[in-house]
């Protein structure tokens, strides 16, 4: 009767990473809940997925290093596996939102998200490569596309492609808040995208900084994003507060590999207990504000609440 915060199934957002081939079903060593998975696995993993009640699925391709390069073209490509998988879910499953990637690294033989050049991400000429990215990535039935690059401008050049192409209906969740984070690690060792030299933190947020989440805020909104992420979550909870509390947007939040790692690191090891951390973790991130929230635990606590 008291309880302030409810968890439900319906804010849950299940990750998928996914493989081209058959048969493929690779456990990720430093996220041992998550694998990469060809599309026989997660047609199942979906599958076991709905019949829990979770409906939303955001996916991320695991490329071969033989198709990246300097510009991504693969991310491009109307037929590549990423796009070949989308439409099948949706096909079989039309009763789910799949949530889209869009960022260079996945496709990029620097393992930036944006186009690099002389050692600097280009930020205005990647915008066009995202753009078209976005449209095919409509084209094969995503629901929502999923700028995680943080470039300035995209999601403007985005809603306008879409629109253009007339993906009118398909809704934008921009990672808003997106700091430059050491809790990416795992999800960089499942798509084997780390970045080849530097580091994201001339695109990505410094972790000191809060009021420039509103900022972000600003921009992403008047661009015409329809979700506000925070990224990562569990360290960021004042910022999922703060945008919270100063957007009229539905916020979402990503507990991010690296955060979750370390309760599956703790718990194997008898430091915390699973379930309770793992309940704990989650519904402090609802509390803080986030209604959608992207978590590899997604099935644990749909799990739970049907106890
Ligand atoms: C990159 C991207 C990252 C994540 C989602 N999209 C990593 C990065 O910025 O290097 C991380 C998600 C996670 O750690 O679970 N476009």
């Amino acid at each position: 009767m008291i309880a302030e915060t409810s968890l439900r199934v319906e804010h849950l957002v299940q990750p998928l990473f996914v493989v081209d081939g058959e048969g493929i079903h690779q456990r990720i060593p430093s996220l041992p809940v998550a694998a990469r998975m060809s599309y026989d696995y997660v047609r199942a993993e979906v599958k076991q997925c709905v019949d829990m009640g979770i409906k939303q699925f955001i996916m991320f391709p695991a490329v071969d290093e033989s198709l990246k390069d300097p510009i991504g073209s693969y991310g491009l490509d109307p037929n590549n596996f990423y796009l070949q998988i989308a439409r099948k879910l949706k096909a079989e499953f039309p009763e789910i939102v799949l949530i889209s990637d869009v960022a260079l690294d996945p496709y990029s033989s620097d393992g930036h998200d944006g186009l690099v050049r002389d050692g600097k991400i280009v930020n205005d000429e990647t915008l066009e490569i995202l753009a078209q990215m976005a449209v095919v990535q409509a084209g094969a039935g995503f629901d929502m596309i999923g700028p995680s690059d943080m470039m300035d401008g995209r999601v403007e050049a985005i809603r306008e492609a879409l629109d253009e192409y007339g993906f009118t209906d398909t809704s934008i969740v921009s990672y808003c808040a997106k700091y430059a984070s050491a809790f990416y690690g795992p999800f960089r060792d499942a798509l084997d995208s780390a970045p080849k030299s530097g580091d994201k933190k001339t695109y990505q947020m410094d972790p000191a900084n809060k009021r420039e989440a509103l900022l972000e805020m600003e921009l992403d909104t008047q661009e015409g994003a329809d979700f506000l992420m925070v990224k990562p979550a569990i360290h960021y909870l004042d910022v999922i507060q703060l945008l919270s509390e100063h957007s009229h947007l539905p916020i979402a939040a990503y507990h991010v590999s690296g955060e979750c790692a370390l309760i599956i690191a703790a718990s194997e090891k008898g430091w915390v207990k699973y379930d309770t951390a793992v309940w704990e973790a989650v519904q402090s991130i609802k509390r803080a504000g986030a209604s959608m929230i992207i978590t590899y635990f997604a099935k644990d606590i749909a799990r739970m609440l049907q106890k």
